[in-house]
């Protein structure tokens, strides 16, 4: 019998290290893509047999709850609140109370064509008892590539290879369809990665670990230079050359811009291929490409700015010129850490 309960479970737990100076001040899934966050993409992706979500979170956790009171889904959302980070397998067995029977689970970072649906439907033809999702790319040298069978079934994964090494060019692409044996598998309150310690090990121990490639797009947006990426893609996909929010007062000529709620632009400005964030200023007689301006930050006259990031709250002063640059003159927060934890994916 089909069950017509399921759960799904959002790894929004991580710092983004990658993301900073942007992730000082928010969760990296409250990221706005197109200024909607980037968590929403994640629940719409839902199918409608998945009525619970759990958030797996833990950076800036009471940032998600704030978010999920205001916003509007016709799905529970339950805010699991990690202790201490618990790596993408402890946050899963975390969240193990909640869960009933088979589950997803996905990386919070993820923007992509891939119907979950076709994924569990693949899933039960092969009784696997995991299937994830995979995508192909060029450069497999970054990256956990899947060795894998025609049938799908996925054999081992090889850590970084040479091109010429590689087994496929398919990655791990981020979203799961597990069975709750899986479980067993892993330690309860250890920081456990899922892909390094427990795929490796229900691949040994089962024949059963299936991976599910799909067509269309795929972006982790994990960096500045694939946050700026998507926005590009889906302003083409989109067919629009900008993407305004509301209350813009824009003297300037923007070129292939994604524009935030409450925004000014100054006289002579121009900006192009750039992100502006809500409530942001930018002055007269400035040029900016390539890069993000965080919300309520503003930008004084004359200044050029490329490939430069601008946190929240920020001010870059008066003629200021610089490239390929991240500002931030505030504290950073107290368990930020100085480097990147682990990287799922890669990259
Ligand atoms: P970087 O520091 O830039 O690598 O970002 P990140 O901390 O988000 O790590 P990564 O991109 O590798 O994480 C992939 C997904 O797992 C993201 O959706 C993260 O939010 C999530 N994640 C990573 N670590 C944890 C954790 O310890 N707990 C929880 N709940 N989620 C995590």
């Amino acid at each position: 019998m089909v069950k017509l309960r399921m759960e799904a479970i959002i790894l929004s737990g991580g710092f983004g290290t990658r993301l900073r100076p942007l992730t000082y001040t928010r969760a990296k899934s409250l990221l706005p893509i197109m200024n909607k966050p980037m968590i929403s993409y994640l629940i719409e992706m839902l199918p409608d047999t998945v009525d619970t979500v759990i958030l797996a979170a833990n950076y800036k956790k009471h940032q998600l709850e704030e978010y999920f009171e205001r916003s509007n889904t016709d799905k529970t959302i339950i805010v699991n609140d990690e202790p201490k980070p618990l790596g993408t397998g402890g946050a899963v067995k975390f969240a193990e109370k909640y869960l009933t029977d088979e589950f997803f689970v996905l990386n919070s970072d993820i923007i992509c064509s891939l119907n979950l649906s076709d994924m569990i439907a693949f899933h039960r033809k092969h009784n696997a008892v995991a299937t994830i999702s995979l995508w192909p790319v060029e450069n497999v040298s970054e990256f956990g590539v899947a060795e894998i069978q025609e049938n799908g079934n996925i054999t081992k994964f090889v850590e970084k290879p040479k091109q010429e090494d590689a087994p496929s060019n398919l990655i791990n692409a981020g979203a799961y369809f597990l069975e709750s044996s899986i479980l067993d598998y892993i330690e309860t309150g250890r920081l456990i990665s899922m892909e390094k310690e427990i795929f490796p090990q229900i691949i040994t121990d089962t024949e059963r670990f299936y991976g599910y490639q799909f067509k269309g797009y795929w972006m982790d947006i994990g960096r500045i230079r694939s946050y700026l990426d998507i926005h590009q893609y889906l302003l083409t996909k989109q067919n629009e050359n900008n993407h305004l929010g509301k209350n813009l007062l824009n003297n300037g000529t923007l070129n292939k811009t994604v524009v935030g709620n409450d925004v000014i632009i100054g006289k002579n400005s121009k900006i192009e291929k750039s992100i502006i964030l809500d409530n942001a200023i930018i002055e007269d007689n400035t040029f900016i490409s390539h890069s993000v301006i965080g919300e309520n930050s503003t930008v004084c006259s004359k200044s050029q700015l490329s490939g430069v990031v601008v946190g929240d709250n920020e001010q870059i002063g008066t003629n200021t010129i610089e490239e390929n640059k991240l500002f931030w003159t505030q504290e950073i927060p107290k368990e930020f850490p100085k480097k990147q934890i682990g990287n799922v994916i890669g990259g």
